[in-house]
């Protein structure tokens, strides 16, 4: 028998989706008064009653929620371990500093080298930065906009200690390439595959390959927890280094409730030298790294967890999508670089980059606008050049070998939507105006 809580929840959820049906499912598309977003949240009403039962259960920061994604995550991809944080950028954040951690056997000291593409996003090159890092800045290779792994091997000198490469637009990087040189140097890596959830190389989920690797759930990416994020590893002893610095930097991993003697065994055990003395102090207060508190709440879990199962059906209507638009722009190559991937990749489409080709007769400012006109979100590959960026532009750094398609990139290159909340009739529409564009043009 259910007790009066739990038919109270039941009433909850159902008014839950009667509102969703009413308010947030299904909107009719109007061409060109519709606007058609690069990207938005795709949900139902599971989203919203997972959210309401968290917030009824009241348990907020990070609880049983957290702990079910952290293991949905895991699973999913076929790593030990996921740690949820509250956005891809300190996922990238947290990947750097723990590989700092003096717990760490040969671990990064500040002033050593780290490979990265020029091509990026802002956050996933800041961290080298911020954590007094050089970072080794190589050029991308136009159409897949990944890293130019050619270039990986004499990008090393002895000061190189890891890589922080992303999957660009959830585009697999050359992972054979990229392993060969961490392994012959020694190196760390970490794949920022914020965009990539669900991509494979060579069969295998991309972030699995790296030290860490790291996922954000913005709402633009493929599942969301509002603001949210995740690092994977599938080192144990990597993992609570990263769980440490996310959560304050403490020594302790106990979760939530704290029983007497703690998960340890011997919470009231611990030692610390003051001058001269030693005395007992309670582990919960012992600070084992210089961390920081990035952890999201048990409510964005909930979300997440609902998105979780949706995530091989946002993967496929993503691809499909993508598909549709190449196809359709197949016959402007002449005009546009049109995306590709290598062999072994199986992308897991962010978005459908588009380089305008050098000496076009249409500028990208044109047909960005044209676009945006007739209701058509465009963004830019996020940085672009993350080196001609203002902030960015005098940073210390060592630069391999010209940056010239970083800089096509950061002129001629967009990108449009394929995100799971566009339609055959939303694609069709894009497609003709693109076209008409082309017309307009006489090109
Ligand atoms: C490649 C890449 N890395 C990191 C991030 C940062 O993720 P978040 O927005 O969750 O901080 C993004 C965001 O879009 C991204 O595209």
């Amino acid at each position: 028998m259910l007790d009066q809580a739990e038919l109270l929840k039941l009433e909850i959820s159902e008014k839950v989706k009667k509102y969703y049906e009413l308010v947030h499912a299904g909107r009719e598309f109007v061409p060109g008064e519709t606007r058609i977003h690069y990207a938005g949240r795709v949900y139902d009403e599971e989203e919203m009653i997972n959210m309401v039962d968290s917030i009824l259960d009241f348990w907020i920061t990070l609880g049983p929620y957290g702990d079910k994604l952290e293991k949905g995550l895991a699973d999913y991809i076929g790593v030990k371990e996921a740690i949820l944080v509250n956005s891809g950028s300190s996922a990238n954040l947290i990947s750097i500093s723990a590989l700092m951690s003096d717990q760490v056997e040969d671990r990064i000291l500040p002033g050593d080298e780290i490979i990265t593409p020029a091509l990026t996003f802002p956050t996933t090159f800041a961290p080298i930065i911020q954590n007094g890092l050089i970072p080794v800045v190589v050029d991308c290779e136009l159409g897949t906009y990944n890293i130019d792994t050619n270039k990986l091997a004499e990008a090393v000198s002895p000061k190189t200690k890891a890589m922080i490469i992303p999957h660009t637009l959830g585009n697999p990087c050359d992972m054979d390439k990229i392993m060969e040189i961490c392994t012959d140097y020694d190196l760390f890596l970490i794949e920022d595959a914020c965009d990539a959830f669900g991509a494979k190389y060579d069969g295998k989920f991309v972030g699995t390959f790296g030290d860490f690797s790291t996922l954000s759930c913005y709402p633009a990416h493929h599942i969301s927890m509002g603001e949210g994020g995740a690092i994977f590893t599938n080192d144990g002893d990597l993992a609570k280094i990263a769980r440490s610095m996310r959560d304050w930097g403490r020594d302790c991993y106990c979760r939530g409730d704290v029983s007497f003697s703690g998960a340890c065994g011997k919470r009231f055990e611990y030692k610390i030298k003051l001058e001269n003395q030693v005395i007992d102090y309670d582990h919960r207060y012992v600070y084992s790294n210089i961390g920081y508190n990035l952890k999201p709440t048990d409510i964005q879990a909930a979300m997440g967890l609902a998105q979780l199962k949706k995530a091989n059906l946002f993967v496929e209507k993503r691809n499909l999508n993508f598909n549709r638009i190449y196809e359709g722009l197949k016959n402007y190559e002449d005009l546009f670089i049109l995306p590709h991937w290598i062999k072994k990749a199986e992308p897991s489409w962010f978005a459908f980059p588009i380089t305008i080709r050098p000496g076009s007769k249409f500028s990208r400012k044109e047909i960005l606008k044209f676009l945006e006109n007739a209701n058509i979100e465009t963004r830019l590959i996020f940085a672009g050049n993350i080196l001609r960026q203002p902030a960015f532009k005098d940073v210390k750094c060592r630069v391999i070998d010209g940056l010239d398609n970083s800089d096509l990139v950061m002129s001629n290159a967009f990108f449009i939507g394929v995100y799971p909340g566009l339609d055959v009739e939303r694609i069709s529409y894009i497609l003709e105006k693109i076209g008409d564009f082309v017309k307009l043009k006489h090109v």
